[in-house]
């Protein structure tokens, strides 16, 4: 069936016939592709970004009274090494880095981070001035940049056309009222934010709090975070983003590049001790969706989802991430001392653990529970909303794009939950993609995901159910922040709207969907606004 070709396609799991490493990808035949087989694997050590500090304190915007740590981040060009024996690779960063430095703070203590657009004038990788918000009058270097999973004011969130040119900045307000969590930062800005990530501009974010204080898990050089993301590179280290045979429109549709990386390294390895870790896990790809297992599918605990801790870890053996989604878990290397330990996707290496015979006693904790999460009853939802991912054919580009709701970005809003209210979204798929579907502001619980007869639905109107409504795996049931939207399913999430009323977006995380129009504005209204 196409639509499990196009997944299998996009985990990668159709090559897996193909030797290991070896990772086919449009351009391959057109390009001088560098083979990533060929590199000798595990010789550079995993890269552990940077804590970002502050520099001072500044009022809050919500309380003149009141100081906020201060920081300012410059996104710039720099040159980084993805592997030994590979030349220097341009990428943009923030600082000297990418991905770029970690934020760590705590839940409800705000901060102020003034984004600075150091980058040079010139785009480096292929604008496609056919998009929208992309048109050739503009300005080629953009910038305005979003925390993912953040419950940000309105005019803090990296609104899409919010963009500014080099030589500007933009100072956000972070309030982080919001449960611990590993939330990421990345550039948001219209028509080409695929680039701009593509080209590094991401970073990590994390949240603690007392919940997760008090469960003594695996910290500090015990807790690791990875980020991973595929990139296509040349024999000389250069980074290419694939286009289409169109040269006035080269934008395409989905993008897998040869070489996966783990905090910006190809192949790297990570000394670890025999004792529990904890991972904190980020898929940063552009469209690539992963399947991550450890070892011959070794056992591991998974205890968090994008928006915090599960209620209890659960054993699995394989985590499936769509682009965006993030897990944490925990591994004890214990049994394993002495041992090297892939972590894999499929058929692919991603990295090496090499176990140290001894370590330092493991004095850390997993508990059997972590942290409540209160099932929303679907009687508490105020209304559903019955949302269309759908195809469209773009006579300009004379090529196939996405849509939310048949809808274009630019047309009115129409979607205004009102604060302090829960809806319902039904994702209705009619496309042969996955497509991770993601709202800014808001955490939400998924319901379930149901078959329907997906032409019934397009010649009618009607839906016709085929099959039962599937709950999440437990491995979703957490706070999710982005959901996989599977091909011919209605995923039904429950969303809470807290926190701010305002103008903010929805969209597909696949960043070429969501920068050809698959992406809408929505509006959280005060009670009496219009719904
Ligand atoms: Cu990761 Cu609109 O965001
Ligand atoms: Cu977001
Ligand atoms: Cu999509």
């Amino acid at each position: 069936m196409i639509t499990r070709r196009r997944f299998l396609e996009r985990t990668g799991i159709l090559a897996a016939g193909l030797s290991v490493n070896k990772l086919p990808s449009p351009q391959s035949q057109v390009l001088p592709t560098l083979d990533p087989e060929r590199l000798s694997p595990y010789v550079d050590p995993l890269l552990i970004p940077v804590i970002a500090h502050s520099s001072g304190f500044r009022p809050s915007p919500e309380d003149p009274e009141v100081q906020l740590p201060y920081y300012r981040m410059a996104m710039r060009q720099i040159e980084s090494k993805v592997h030994r024996d590979l030349p220097a690779t341009r990428m943009w960063g923030f600082g000297s880095s990418s991905p770029g430095p970690t934020f760590e703070t705590r839940s409800g203590q705000g901060l102020l981070v003034e984004w600075v657009n150091e980058l040079p004038e010139r785009h480096f990788l292929p604008i496609d001035h056919t998009l929208h918000g992309a048109e050739a009058n503009l300005p080629e270097v953009r910038s305005v940049i979003h925390l993912h999973g953040g419950k940000t004011p309105p005019g803090s969130d990296g609104y899409p056309e919010h963009w500014y040119v080099p030589g500007k900045s933009a100072t956000f307000h972070y309030p982080n009222r919001q449960d611990a969590a590993m939330l990421f930062y990345h550039d948001h800005t219209m028509g080409i934010n695929r680039l701009n990530i593509y080209a590094g501009l991401q970073g990590l974010y994390f949240l603690r709090d007392e919940v997760e204080d008090s469960l003594n898990l695996p910290r500090g050089k015990y807790e690791v975070p990875l980020l991973i993301y595929d990139r296509f590179l040349l024999p000389d280290g250069r980074l290419e983003y694939p286009v289409s045979p169109k040269p006035k429109a080269p934008w395409v549709p989905e993008v897998f590049g040869n070489a996966i990386l783990v905090n910006g390294k190809l192949f790297p390895y990570l000394d670890v001790e025999p004792r529990k870790y904890r991972f904190r896990v980020m898929n940063g790809s552009n469209g690539r969706f992963y399947r991550l297992s450890l070892g011959k599918l070794l056992v591991f605990q998974q205890i968090g989802t994008e928006q915090g801790l599960l209620p209890a870890p659960i054993s699995v053996q394989r985590a499936v991430m769509a682009p965006a989604e993030r897990i944490d878990f925990v591994f004890d290397f214990s049994a394993h001392a002495g041992e090297n330990i892939l972590l894999r996707s499929d058929a692919f290496d991603l990295m090496q653990f090499r176990v140290a015979a001894k370590g330092a006693p493991d004095t850390s904790a997993l508990p059997p529970n972590l942290r409540s999460i209160a099932r929303i009853p679907e009687s508490h939802a105020v209304m559903t909303r019955r949302l269309t991912l759908g195809e469209r054919l773009d006579l300009v580009q004379q090529s196939m794009g996405m849509l939310l709701n048949n809808t274009p970005w630019h047309m009115p809003v129409t979607e205004k939950p009102i604060l302090n209210t829960t809806e319902i979204w039904e994702l209705v798929n009619l496309t042969e993609d996955a497509h991770p579907i993601h709202l800014h502001l808001v955490r939400f619980q998924i319901l379930d995901r149901r078959p329907f007869d997906t032409f019934e639905f397009q010649g009618k109107g009607t839906i016709r159910f085929t099959g039962p409504a599937v709950p999440p795996a437990p491995s979703e049931s957490g706070w999710k922040d982005t959901v996989r939207a599977d091909p011919g399913l209605i995923t039904r999430i429950i969303i809470p709207f807290e926190g701010f009323t305002g103008r903010y977006v929805w969209h597909c995380h696949i960043l070429e969907h969501e920068d050809n129009e698959m992406m809408r504005p929505y509006e959280v209204v005060s009670a009496g606004g219009a719904p």
